[in-house]
């Protein structure tokens, strides 16, 4: 890609918003401006950026953000953006403003538009992985993760005292539509007895043996947790067999979008403030369809493409582990 000065970008979130979100949005708005380079925000995702939706933003338009969930550019998953003309009045719009770059914070999907807005249009363009579900290639972590991932060992936390109280098994959903990252984790971290992943087909007679033998030696509650899956609510149907077929009872909860909210963990407020600065960084650098991800634990660029993949890498080899330490 032809080199450019950059005097001019703009940042929009895409997708499933993530606690987090903010704080990236935050570091490139203030690296920009420290750099002498003009920022715009896009509103509601790459939809915005079809509709020319956008403003210029100063250092306090991200002030008393850092702490606030959600995105302040709004978010959208946007099917339009898979179509090449909606792709080439994007890019006009940003030729017309003057704008040298985009920085994407989103997952695989949106990068995958990224990519293909970059290549078809010789634009430069950086991706920062933000989603709760920890499921893209090339990075080690996603914004947004460590925050689900505290809300729902919070819930399960809770769950479990009442769960305790009135003897009960309980199956506490939580979110990941392709992946069991969260689930694997909040297993580990809460001390569920069992780990349903989105991906294995339930084996209901493994399940009932553990509650059994759980119940011989004197535990009175047991916590499953289940990866949602394509299906949110799935839980509901595995309670029914478990009760049909053999005739252990339970009570469903399924955690849902307040795993998408709240104020940013450590993690999120880290890695969003890193990844802002790095992105705007690399663009300077003429660094111009790449991505900023973790990789062996450190903060590191690397070719956008690495990263367009729906990916259950970050917890793998972690199977199991939740199951073998609540015998
Ligand atoms: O942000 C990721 C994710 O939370 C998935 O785990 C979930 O299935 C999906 O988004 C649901 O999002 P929405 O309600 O925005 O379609």
């Amino acid at each position: 890609m032809a080199k450019k000065e950059i005097r001019s970008i703009a940042v929009l979130t895409s997708g499933g918003d993530a606690p987090g979100m903010n704080c990236a949005i935050r570091s490139i708005v203030r690296t920009a401006i420290g750099h002498g380079i003009k920022v715009y925000g896009i509103k509601r995702g790459f939809l915005g950026l079809i509709n020319n939706d956008m403003f210029e933003m100063n250092a306090s338009s991200v002030g008393n953000i850092i702490q606030r969930g959600g995105t302040i550019l709004n978010s959208s998953r946007c099917p339009e953006f898979k179509d090449q003309i909606n792709r080439k009045k994007a890019h006009q719009i940003l030729e017309d403003r003057d704008i040298d770059a985009l920085i994407v914070i989103g997952g695989d999907g949106s990068f995958k538009g990224a990519i293909a807005l970059s290549t078809e249009n010789d634009f430069p363009v950086i991706g920062i992985p933000g989603t709760i579900d920890n499921d893209i290639s090339g990075t080690e972590y996603t914004i947004g993760f460590d925050t689900a991932v505290q809300t729902a060992i919070e819930a399960v936390d809770k769950i479990r005292d009442t769960a305790a109280s009135n003897e009960r098994t309980f199956l506490i959903e939580v979110m990941g539509a392709r992946t069991s990252s969260i689930a694997l984790k909040v297993g580990i971290c809460t001390g569920a007895e069992n780990v349903l992943l989105n991906n294995k087909k339930v084996d209901y007679e493994k399940i009932s043996k553990a509650i059994r033998r759980g119940m011989r030696r004197g535990k009175n509650s047991s916590i499953i947790i289940v990866a949602e899956g394509e299906k949110p609510g799935r839980s509901y149907e595995i309670s029914h067999i478990l009760e049909d077929m053999h005739h252990i009872s339970s009570k469903v909860c399924v955690l849902g979008h307040i795993q998408r909210g709240g104020s940013p963990a450590s993690n999120d407020r880290f890695y969003g403030s890193m990844m802002g600065m790095m992105a705007v960084e690399s663009l300077l650098d003429n660094k111009y369809q790449h991505a900023v991800v973790v990789k062996d634990s450190k903060l590191e660029v690397v070719a956008l493409s690495e990263c367009a993949q729906k990916s259950d890498h970050v917890m793998n080899g972690f199977e199991g582990i939740a199951e073998e330490l609540s015998i």
